[in-house]
């Protein structure tokens, strides 16, 4: 198999000892596993697609950002694609709930930039604090609000609204459009894309949080 080394823009060097279509194939057979694991919580059956990694970089303005946090990072698609991103001096915390996903992403992603926490978005305020993070200038979100107990996606959007830096972006993909009632009391309306290269399609909410 092919052995490929890759230089992020940080100077961190991964070597990957598989293709990267084997790696993507090995991403894709972990997600669905997490999804019979525990299909309420992770809420899709595949990883997103590479169309919307890149719609999300945009939306979120990942590379102008020098903190950006992401909520349930899944197998790392999403992830490895903001980094690819962001500016070498900038920071990420990911934050996610399922055990196994958490043990490979802490094995798979060598990159000082990167910093990961288990549990639950509830707990966004305590993970930055414990770590002495600034207030995050992008927010991204792929944990499933339609499935989730209504408080615990309360209690997530007030987190986000609460630390989100004033002029921040918060994006949500989602099939389902449960995110915006749960997130539109705190931040107001959002703008609303689909990304229809991706399966299923989904819609993308972006908010900002207003300066002041
Ligand atoms: C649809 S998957 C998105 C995975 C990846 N970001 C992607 O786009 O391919 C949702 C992820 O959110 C995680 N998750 C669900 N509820 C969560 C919560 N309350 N806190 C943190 N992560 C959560 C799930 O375990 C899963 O990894």
């Amino acid at each position: 198999m092919n052995q490929q080394r890759v230089e992020g823009q940080a100077g961190q060097v991964a070597v990957p000892c598989v293709s990267p279509a084997f790696a993507q194939l090995r991403d894709s057979f972990q997600f669905l596993r997490g999804f019979v694991r525990n299909p309420a919580q992770v809420g899709s059956i595949i990883p997103s697609s590479r169309q919307l990694e890149q719609r999300l970089v945009r939306s979120a303005r990942i590379s102008d950002a020098r903190m950006v946090v992401e909520l349930g990072p899944g197998t790392g698609g999403t992830t490895s694609a903001f980094l690819r991103a962001m500016m070498p001096t900038a920071q990420l915390l990911a934050i996610e709930l399922d055990t196994e996903f958490h043990h490979r992403l802490h094995a798979s992603i060598h990159d000082p930039r990167f910093s990961l926490e288990l549990g639950s978005a509830e707990r966004l305020d305590e993970f930055l604090k414990a770590r002495w993070l600034p207030a995050p200038d992008a927010i991204i979100s792929g944990i499933p609000f339609s499935t989730m107990p209504a408080g615990v996606s309360d209690r997530v959007a007030s987190s986000v609204a609460r630390v989100l830096r004033p002029g921040g972006r918060f994006v949500a993909y989602q099939v389902r459009a449960h995110v915006s009632g749960f997130m539109s009391p705190y931040l107001g309306t959002p703008e609303k894309k689909w990304e229809i290269a991706n399966v299923p399609p989904v819609r993308v909410f972006t908010w900002t949080k207003p300066e002041a």
